[in-house]
């Protein structure tokens, strides 16, 4: 199979029309939903097609990339239950969410806390595969352990020994949250455990990085998080070799997504989505941070949109 670009799940960033702009400008092979929770109930379908409006499209983002659904939970029945669901809606696959760090879900045993079990893990990764038709991919997603960096292996080698098709691993424990470095060699040994396809993730804001990660990891697959919001066409800038964007490019784009989200149900969220994106390209763009002060403290759609309009 030839190297994969995946556009990662982020809760409460990535949503559909986010995965639209970034897959109209990048050669992404799938994205993955924000994550489903799931507790003890089979959900019904509004909130699938919340999370995930392309269901109502073949399941892929209008320039046809599919789009994988993530389901977050501690107990099998119910995650398999709702795979079920997901699948019958018309979901590509179904990606399962062992990384969260959210003080709330690992409470219930959800997300990054599974990593403590691997026994757990597997019960739900054979219970999702098998309640799967068998042409549908299963993945997992997982961070490289909880409070260390240990136990990446034995969790790993219980998703495949499960029947999962794909883990992506996010290279840090849930200790160290999302501060660099990202440890991509660690990776390399699950690589070499495993015969199922593993995806590296972490830290990757440029071409050279995703080069590293790639050598160092010795994974062919990459998954691309908050880089992708930061230099909006990443992804071109590491399969096609195209340079990065300018800043009058990203305007254009910010323009784009302004009447797209305004137009869309959640328009009442813009200023704060909006400003969020910012905080991201802040990171590669200081004409960004310019104009997050600027529009720091406005509150009003209009007023944002007359501040893009003018730049
Ligand atoms: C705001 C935010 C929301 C996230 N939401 C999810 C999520 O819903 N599911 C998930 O598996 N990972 C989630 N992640 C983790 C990312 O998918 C990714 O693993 C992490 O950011 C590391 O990759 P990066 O360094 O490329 O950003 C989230 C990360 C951030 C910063």
């Amino acid at each position: 199979m030839t190297a994969r670009l995946i556009l990662a799940p982020m809760e409460g960033v990535l949503d559909h029309l986010m995965r639209d702009l970034l897959t109209r400008i990048n050669p992404f092979d799938l994205c993955v939903t924000e994550f489903i929770r799931v507790v003890d109930m089979r959900l019904p379908p509004r909130v699938f097609y919340r999370l995930c409006p392309e269901l109502h499209s073949g399941c892929t983002t209008p320039n046809g990339t599919p789009v994988r659904i993530q389901l977050l939970g501690q107990d099998e029945h119910w995650l398999a239950e709702n795979a079920i669901q997901a699948c019958e809606l018309g979901a590509n696959g179904i990606d399962l969410n062992f990384g969260c760090p959210a003080k709330t879900v690992n409470k219930s045993r959800g997300g990054a806390s599974l990593l403590a079990d691997s026994e757990q893990l597997y019960r739900i990764g054979k219970a999702v595969r098998d309640a799967v038709p068998a042409h549908l991919p299963v993945s997992a997603k997982i961070r490289l352990g909880l409070e260390d960096r240990e136990s990446y292996l034995e969790n790993s080698q219980a998703l495949a020994e499960a029947g999962i098709n794909e883990l992506a691993v996010h290279a840090r424990s849930k200790k160290d949250g999302y501060r660099p470095p990202a440890y991509w060699p660690m990776v390399a040994n699950i690589r070499a455990a495993l015969s199922i396809p593993v995806v590296i993730n972490g830290e990757i804001w440029n071409s050279e990085h995703a080069k590293q990660a790639k050598a160092q990891s010795q994974c062919s697959d990459v998954m691309l998080g908050r880089g992708a919001l930061a230099l909006p066409n990443l992804a071109a800038t590491i399969k096609d070799n195209i340079a990065p964007m300018n800043w009058y490019e990203v305007v254009a784009l910010l323009l784009d997504y302004s009447s797209q989200e305004i137009a869309g149900d959640k328009g009442e969220y813009y200023p704060n989505r909006i400003k969020q994106w910012l905080s991201y390209l802040k990171i590669q763009y200081p004409e960004a941070n310019t104009l997050f002060r600027e529009i720091r403290t406005l509150t009003h759609t209009d007023d944002i949109r007359r501040t893009l309009a003018a730049l």
